[in-house]
């Protein structure tokens, strides 16, 4: 744990973010991450096959019974036999739930079906499910994110326990413990933090992404490297080709640095008092762009891309005290901008600077008076700030929007 108290994060005041005692630092490529939490409620994040899930639960005091698995119309025809067979073989009785793939799934809709369908397995002994039975969530940050919250509320909580199968999911969604769907108002807007028991995440099941699935998981790689520093910087430089080649070897190492990088966050700030709200980097304007270029046009993962790009730009400005103007930023914004132009995009940014803006007043209506931003003074240096001079937002998406040409196919 950090030897700074939460209780000292003052937004806007800038501070050594990720001590050298953090989980990240001595993590070797072999094990699992710890995610320490107090109250005995730590896990891990284990890199093994999904094969390897029964003695994984046995340790962390599972017994075979009664498990639920939910995950999606795309994951189950892939992962869910391996998964069921093997808690099959070690004496689980699983019951699957499939939902549809993608993010409408998350929303109330299938939150009362999945209600409806666990809580109607039978009401003899053994039947019903009880508050020892795990929920296991087999997919992206979708399943996750729904089937966290149907484990968070079940019978006031069931066992969670994640099993990513996207980048977004496997660095990101299932570390942390935040569970939740959608509303007509907006995105995760109700939600529970429920911390799973265990995360089993497979490298392997990466194989599988479509292409700009991949690659959208990746931006928020990038990002854990920006707010974790130069020494992560340097080596996503030097691994990120191969990690969009998907060699086995750079991806699983380049993952499982950026879970620890989360975890350590988390176990500093489980519920975003302070300093987790540093990995809001560049997602302001990440939600501005889904919201002005219409959800679905652009993943969350390539809007997050273009949200960093504008991000370092502000970083830039707020360092100058003014809007930057020179066509290059300053070092080290200008290296970290390299490294998320090498994400490609499937399309150019193509909102008017008025529509990036309105979009942007919606989230600060959500938030008080302003928006609120994560910026850099240095790699690993992020700071929250809700002052920014002016002209600067206006600045910061003149740059994202020249910047975001098209560098590849889109894939798929
Ligand atoms: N809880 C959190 O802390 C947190 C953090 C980040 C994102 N999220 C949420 O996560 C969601 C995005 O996650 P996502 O990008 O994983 O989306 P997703 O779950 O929709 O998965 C993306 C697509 O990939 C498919 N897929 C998943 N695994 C696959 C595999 N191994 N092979 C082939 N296809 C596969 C899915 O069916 C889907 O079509 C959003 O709803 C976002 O709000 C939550």
């Amino acid at each position: 744990m950090s030897e700074r108290g939460m209780g000292e994060y003052i937004p806007g005041v800038p501070m050594p973010f990720f001590p050298a005692s953090m989980p990240h630092a001595a993590t070797p490529p072999s094990h699992a991450v710890p995610v320490p939490l107090p109250g005995g409620r730590g896990y891990a994040v284990h890199f093994r096959p999904l094969a390897d899930l029964p003695p994984l639960l046995a340790g962390v005091d599972l017994a075979p019974g009664r498990c639920l698995v939910v995950t999606d119309s795309n994951v189950a025809p892939l992962y869910l036999g391996p998964v069921v067979r093997a808690l099959g073989a070690a004496g689980w009785r699983p019951e699957a739930r499939v939902v549809p793939a993608g993010e409408a799934s998350k929303a109330l809709d299938q939150l009362a079906a999945l209600y409806d369908w666990a809580l109607g397995l039978g009401s003899s002994p053994g039947q019903a499910i009880d508050r020892r039975t795990p929920l296991l969530a087999l997919g992206g940050g979708v399943v996750g994110d729904l089937a966290g919250f149907a484990a968070a509320t079940l019978l006031r909580g069931l066992p969670l326990v994640h099993l990513p199968t996207t980048v977004i999911a496997q660095v990101d969604s299932a570390v942390g413990g935040k569970t939740g769907i959608n509303h007509a108002a907006g995105k995760n807007l109700i939600g529970a933090f429920h911390q799973p028991r265990l995360v089993l995440a497979d490298p392997a099941t990466l194989a599988t992404l479509p292409e700009r699935e991949y690659r959208s998981g990746l931006a928020e790689v990038v990002k854990h490297a920006l707010l974790e520093g130069e020494d992560a910087v340097a080596r996503l430089e030097r691994d990120l080709d191969r990690v969009l080649a998907r060699e086995p070897e750079a991806v699983a190492a380049t993952i499982r640095r950026a879970v620890a990088f989360k975890a350590g966050v988390v176990a500093e700030d489980e519920r975003e008092t302070g300093r987790r709200a540093v990995l809001n980097l560049g997602h302001t304007f990440a939600h501005a762009v889904e919201r002005a270029e219409g959800y679905g046009r652009f993943t969350h993962g390539e809007a997050v891309a273009l949200g960093l790009r504008a991000a370092l730009h502000l970083s830039a400005s707020v360092r100058a005290g003014r809007a930057w103007t020179a066509p290059a930023l300053p070092e080290p914004f200008a290296r970290a901008d390299r490294l998320v132009a090498r994400l490609p995009l499937p399309y150019p940014l193509v909102a008017s600077g008025d529509a990036l803006l309105a979009a942007m007043d919606t989230d600060k209506k959500r938030a008080g008076a302003h928006n609120r931003f994560v910026v850099l003074d240095d790699l690993g240096r992020p700071r929250v700030t809700d002052a920014v001079p002016s002209g600067t937002v206006e600045a910061a998406w003149a740059y994202a929007r020249q910047g975001s040409v098209v560098q590849g196919p889109a894939g798929q």
